[in-house]
């Protein structure tokens, strides 16, 4: 499975901080907010990666995640002109995919907690059809939101319905088969002129092709789209670094826990970096924590 992370818009609700400076390059906590899906990725194993994003943010991503050799990674990055719909995202990816199924996954997106690991694994399955997530929230209208029939089956998925048809929002990440470019290539734009996954995701349910898994409780989602969910986003991962040690959302880490990198690899990571971060993998390379279980994305 391939990856696709999606890093582009305009992050008007965090103006002026986004005024020259992309969203997902801002920080949460201790590491730029693009880490932590990255690292979800690399979670399910996936390490054949395209970013897109705007024209002027790529070369910035590119400056921060070279080729993703030192973490194991092949790292791709392309364009998206103007934002006009995140399943243009496919369309984008489409040469890259060359008929693979792919993840797709929203660069502001974050998952934390028990099951995470378990649950992203089992969509990252080669299966055919889609896998997507719901996630219990206050505010569900804000999202595409998921309907289920008592049995658990899946009735609907709208994007941002008033009022919202169950608390079941759709979070962004996306498992898809080889057939995503083609759907995507058939889907018109909605109403607000963009190319809406939720159009494509309707129509792998019409196909009776979707799979919906729910969240439970355990698990923290966040979309960092405003200054209140950036700083609610970074004080959760502060908490729970502080608190528990537990390392959420460093890419290093999920290199060397798979064995993409050597032992070795790692220190010579560790050894040019100075500051906070730098010193809680230092301590991870010295084996001074063992941090064996889940690091917590
Ligand atoms: O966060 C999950 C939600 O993301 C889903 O529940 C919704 O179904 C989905 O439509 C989306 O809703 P948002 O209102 O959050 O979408 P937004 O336009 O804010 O875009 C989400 C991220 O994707 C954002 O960081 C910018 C990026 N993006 C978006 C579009 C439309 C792009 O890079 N290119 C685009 O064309």
């Amino acid at each position: 499975m391939k990856g696709i992370l999606l890093a582009g818009g305009s992050g008007t609700r965090l103006r002026p901080i986004t005024q020259v400076l992309s969203k997902q390059l801002l920080p949460i906590y201790d590491k730029p907010v693009i880490y932590y899906p990255l690292s979800l990725l690399m979670l399910m194993g996936v390490r054949d990666i395209l970013l897109i994003s705007t024209a002027e943010a790529c070369p910035l991503f590119e400056r921060l995640l070279g080729t993703g050799e030192a973490w194991g990674l092949r790292l791709q990055y392309a364009v998206q002109q103007q934002p006009e719909g995140i399943a243009q995202a496919l369309l984008i990816g489409g040469e890259f995919l060359s008929g693979e199924g792919c993840c797709l996954i929203l660069g502001d997106n974050l998952l934390f907690g028990d099951g995470v690991e378990a649950e992203l694994r089992a969509a990252a399955e080669p299966q055919s059809g889609a896998t997507i997530f719901a996630c219990q929230v206050r505010d569900p209208q804000r999202y595409g939101v998921v309907s289920f029939a008592a049995d658990g089956a899946v009735l609907d998925i709208e994007e941002k319905p008033q009022p919202p048809c169950s608390p079941y929002a759709v979070p962004g990440i996306y498992c898809y088969d080889g057939e995503a470019v083609s759907r995507a290539g058939k889907l018109r734009p909605s109403a607000r002129g963009e190319y809406e996954i939720t159009d494509l995701n309707r129509a792998y349910l019409h196909a009776d092709k979707l799979r919906v898994r729910r969240f439970g409780e355990g698990v923290h989602w966040f979309d960092v789209g405003t200054p209140d969910s950036l700083l609610e986003a970074s004080n959760f991962v502060q908490a729970v670094s502080h608190r528990q040690g537990l390392l959420i959302g460093y890419p290093e880490v999920l290199a060397w826990r798979q064995g993409w990198i050597e032992d070795a690899a790692l220190a010579a990571l560790v050894d040019g970096m100075v500051g906070e971060y730098a010193q809680r993998l230092r301590e991870l390379a010295a084996g001074i924590k063992p941090w064996g279980r889940s690091e917590g994305v």
